[in-house]
């Protein structure tokens, strides 16, 4: 979290050394007063130097702009411009300065190039000063502090933590985020984002003023990690509902986090931090992500499935293509239309659909009970579906409906809300089960699944900065495997009694009947999971990686080479691979008892799960990490340790699974940097989502989620996050410094515990999470801790943070004043999982 420090030590600026005029400004000004000006190089900087206002000129570009960037940052990093849509020549000399009236004024010599444009009530502001402040708002305000206007209210295409976009009731003005033309033409490009006038609580992109992605902030349950310090979380999003207007805006409570939003040119809306150590800006988290969150991407009455093969389209239920050619050679734009024509009448039914992103354009209703709505919406006959709200939510309104077209509707894996549609009553009857979203609801359970990642503005995040790994061919030279011509089907890279066997995709088809979906497991994070029967009668399970995964063949020799020599009870063994053009899959042995999560997040599961069982699964866990970290002359950093990748065998051993993150660091290397950050956000800890720093201590951190999450059963991410205690770990060190930490406990084990092996795998959980990573014990440590009662342990400090979403709903005036937690009961995830 200090990563900005090494920023300071980043010697700064050209703009400095350059020599400025007497008449004008001297650099290292933040304000400009009646009579000064600045031109040619001068600049104003913050007073804390944070921002700098001035002239510049972006890539090779023969115009020349006014804006604001960071002043520590080597890459120039505009983030607002004053004059994008009318740029000066390179050779004009602008000056920018306040004018009689007390308005900023850009010249260039006698023309306005763009102006404040305040009109004040006397003609004249009196003794207007504009200042550059740290948050990087430039600020017009009167003698007596009071602001005529600031660079906040006008973005350009990035928005600053304290900043906000979203419009006026009063004015009807509506402030967006614009893309640039080009990477060096800062003009206004195709691309605007943010809230719908229609319905402000959506988020919405917007291509030549048509909607090219939309999300609903009601719907966005942010996850939320770790613990928060002191009742500040270090970054949020908060949404302002008032009698003024709407508005989202973002914030963090820690300085030294540099974050920005910024809407790229090509649509894409990125949340990017500024990593000190690798000197890039990492995007954190985009959107949109996939085909389907391109907006009506499946047309009217389609729904778009991410996960769907071939085609990500299908009409729901009751509905054809329109035009079935269309639809065949996947242009599904056209949509679909009705099959049977409604009646309105008592045969009328409504078809459940399932995780679903709601469609666009609601009617809301008020604030009504499930049954309520269904009779509202059966009363109307040009209600075509509705959609109740649970208890919990925090809507505006609990009931809505739908009239005329369903547009942009999504089938989420394991997220979204439930949706009702109008159809015929005989539709109804036989659609349920034949309808190619019924198909698709089936495949519920996950075992290699990811179940976690943030969620903010209806995605999740993952870093993205690739950077090509790092050695691979050494790495593969050490480990000592060779792949032969896949389509030969022959045991290779046989090393140390470690056998990895090639399948031939024919037998791999054979044994999963051709994929399916009888067969599907689940989702993991790189693909569909299936399970197989070989010839020879043994169970295995099929891990498909599809085509345009995020796990290339990198990843995936990795993950192969890296299993392949792994051999100890609690890791999942690997007895082979599979290799036929872009298709990769991996082959598993078969684990009956799927994932722990399925259990330990299971209301009717998790009472099987007794103390005994619990703590054997947390000793199996911790040996095999160990060995993970103590394995040969390497450590290996498994990057990726969650509950969903901890899986049981018949006798409900734990095996680790999923090495596809995996990381090998040299035998006296004990940090490792990585400009790719994967993982899963509640597991993550801080050195690494933030600075990209991985070590042992890393897996370390999310041994103690797990741990913690053992116990008490609950998710780290998906704990309701109430004023006090935000996280689950937030949460249990609470109940550790109140000493009541028994609390954290799962009822369900009461009869089955000692609580003092309670307490103490609590302690150790809350050690292994402490935000300074040289606190955080080795799993060598924490294995004897685990197996000695009587070894005195020291004493946790806080745990390392992290996010967490609010909402502020103000009635009337300040709107910063009062701000309200969200109640956030689930963890969502929708499009790209990070597995
Ligand atoms: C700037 O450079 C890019 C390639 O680097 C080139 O395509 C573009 O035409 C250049 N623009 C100008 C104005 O020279
Ligand atoms: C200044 O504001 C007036 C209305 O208040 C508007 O007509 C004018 O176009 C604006 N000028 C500029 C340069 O924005
Ligand atoms: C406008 O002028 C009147 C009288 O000169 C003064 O009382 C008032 O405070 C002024 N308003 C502003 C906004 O300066
Ligand atoms: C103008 O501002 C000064 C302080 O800078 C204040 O003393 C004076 O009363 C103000 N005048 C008006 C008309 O507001
Ligand atoms: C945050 O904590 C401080 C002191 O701990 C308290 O005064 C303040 O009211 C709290 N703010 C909120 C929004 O809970
Ligand atoms: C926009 O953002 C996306 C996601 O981060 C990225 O893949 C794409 O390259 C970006 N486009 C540009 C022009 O930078
Ligand atoms: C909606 O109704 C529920 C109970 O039916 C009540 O608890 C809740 O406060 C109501 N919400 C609003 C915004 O009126
Ligand atoms: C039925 O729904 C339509 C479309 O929203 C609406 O215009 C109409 O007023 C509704 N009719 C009744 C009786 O509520
Ligand atoms: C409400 O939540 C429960 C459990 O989270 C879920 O089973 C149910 O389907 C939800 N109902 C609606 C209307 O979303």
């Amino acid at each position: 979290m200090r990563f900005i420090m090494g920023l300071f030590h980043f010697t700064s600026y050209v703009l400095l050394i350059l020599a400025s005029s007497p008449l004008l400004l001297s650099n290292g000004e933040d304000r400009l007063t009646l009579g000064m000006s600045i031109s040619g190089n001068q600049i104003l900087t913050s007073d804390g130097e944070i921002f700098v206002l001035g002239f510049f000129s972006p890539g090779n570009s023969s115009n020349q702009y006014l804006g604001i960037w960071y002043n520590n940052i080597p890459v120039q990093t505009i983030v607002w411009i004053a004059n994008r849509d009318d740029p000066l020549s390179k050779s004009s000399s602008g000056l920018l300065m306040l004018n009689r009236k007390g308005n900023l004024v850009l010249m260039d010599g006698t023309r306005y190039v763009w102006s404040s444009n305040v009109s004040f009530v006397n003609g004249t502001a009196n003794n207007s000063v504009a200042v550059l402040q740290n948050s990087g708002n430039l600020v017009l305000r009167d003698g007596a502090g009071v602001v005529l206007w600031q660079s906040f209210d006008h973005p350009t295409d990035t928005l600053l933590p304290g900043m906000k976009i979203g419009f006026s009731k009063k004015t009807g003005h509506n402030g967006l985020l614009t893309s640039w033309k080009d990477e060096n033409e800062p003009r206004s490009g195709d691309f605007t984002l943010g809230l719908d006038p229609q319905r402000p609580s959506q988020i919405v992109i917007w291509r030549d003023s048509n909607p090219y992605s939309r999300t609903d902030l009601l719907d966005v349950r942010w996850i939320v990690t770790g613990m928060e310090k002191s009742n500040n979380s270090l970054l949020y999003l908060n949404y302002i509902r008032s009698d003024e207007g709407y508005y989202v805006g973002f914030g963090v409570s820690d300085n030294s986090i540099v974050s920005r939003w910024m809407l790229n040119r090509t649509g894409v809306i990125e949340f990017l931090l500024w990593q000190a150590t690798i000197m890039k800006w990492t995007v954190f988290w985009s959107a949109p992500k996939d085909e389907c969150e391109i907006y009506a991407r499946c047309g009217p009455f389609g729904s778009c499935d991410k996960n769907n093969r071939p085609g990500i389209c299908s009409c729901m239920t009751g509905f054809k293509p329109s035009i079935q050619k269309d639809w065949e050679n996947g242009d599904w734009s056209g949509g679909c239309v009705r099959q049977k024509k409604l009646k309105c009448d008592d045969g009328d039914g409504f078809m459940r659909y399932e995780r679903m992103k709601l469609p666009d354009h609601s009617i809301l209703l008020g604030n009504l009970t499930i049954e309520e709505c269904e009779i509202q919406c059966r009363r109307n006959c040009s209600c075509i579906a509705y959609a109740p709200a649970n208890s919990s939510d925090q809507v505006e309104s609990r009931c809505m409906y739908w009239s005329g077209n369903l547009m942009d509707v999504t089938h989420y894996l394991n997220a979204g809300r439930d949706l009702f549609v109008r159809l015929d009553g005989s539709e109804l009857a036989d659609g349920s089960e034949k309808g190619p979203l019924a198909k698709s609801k089936k495949s519920i359970a996950i075992p290699i699944a990811t179940t976690m990642a943030i969620l903010l503005i209806g995605t999740l995040c993952c870093f993205l900065l690739v950077r090509k790994f790092q050695r691979p061919k050494k790495r593969r030279s050490f480990i000592g495997i060779r792949l032969k011509d896949p389509s030969e089907s022959a045991a290779f890279g046989s090393h140390n009694g470690s056998e990895v066997n090639s399948f031939s995709l024919s037998s791999i088809l054979a044994a999963t009947d051709s994929f399916s979906a009888v067969n599907k497991l689940g989702e993991g994070g790189f693909g569909p999971v299936y399970r197989g029967t070989l010839i020879d009668g043994s169970e295995i399970a099929v891990k498909k990686l599809s085509e345009n995964s995020g796990q290339g063949r990198e990843e995936f020799m990795n993950e192969v080479t890296l299993i392949a020599k792994l051999q100890h009870k609690n890791l999942v063994r690997l007895l082979g691979c599979c290799i036929q053009k872009e298709e990769k899959m991996l082959i598993y042995e078969y684990m009956p008892n799927k994932s722990l999560d399925k259990h330990l997040f299971d209301l009717s599961k998790r009472v099987n799960l007794d103390w005994n069982l619990r703590f054997h699964i947390i000793e199996g866990i911790a040996q095999g990490i160990l060995y993970l970290h103590k394995y040969s002359r390497l450590k290996i950093i498994h990057r990726d340790l969650k509950a969903s990748n901890i899986l049981l065998d018949g006798s409900m051993n734990p095996k680790i699974s999923d090495f596809g993150m995996a990381r090998i660091i040299g035998g006296n290397q004990t940090e490792a940097n990585t400009g790719r950050v994967v993982g899963t956000l509640g597991y993550m800890s801080p050195e690494y989502a933030l600075n990209g720093l991985f070590s042992e201590k890393s897996d370390v951190f999310s041994f103690g989620v797990l741990l913690i999450e053992i116990i008490s059963s609950k998710r780290n991410t998906g704990l309701y996050p109430t004023e006090k205690t935000p996280t689950l770990l937030g949460h249990a060190w609470e109940l550790w410094r109140e000493d009541r930490a028994l609390e954290l406990m799962d009822e369900s084990i009461k009869d089955s515990c000692v609580p003092q092996e309670i307490l103490r795998c609590i302690q150790i959980g809350l050690l292994c999470v402490q935000e300074d990573a040289n606190a955080r014990p080795t799993m060598s440590s924490i294995i004897f801790m685990l197996g000695n009662d009587n070894a005195t342990l020291p004493s946790p400090e806080q745990p390392g943070f992290f996010m967490k979403r609010t909402s502020t709903v103000v009635n009337s005036g300040n709107l910063s004043n009062i701000s309200k937690l969200y109640s956030i009961n689930e963890v969502t995830i929708t499009s790209t999982e990070p597995r």
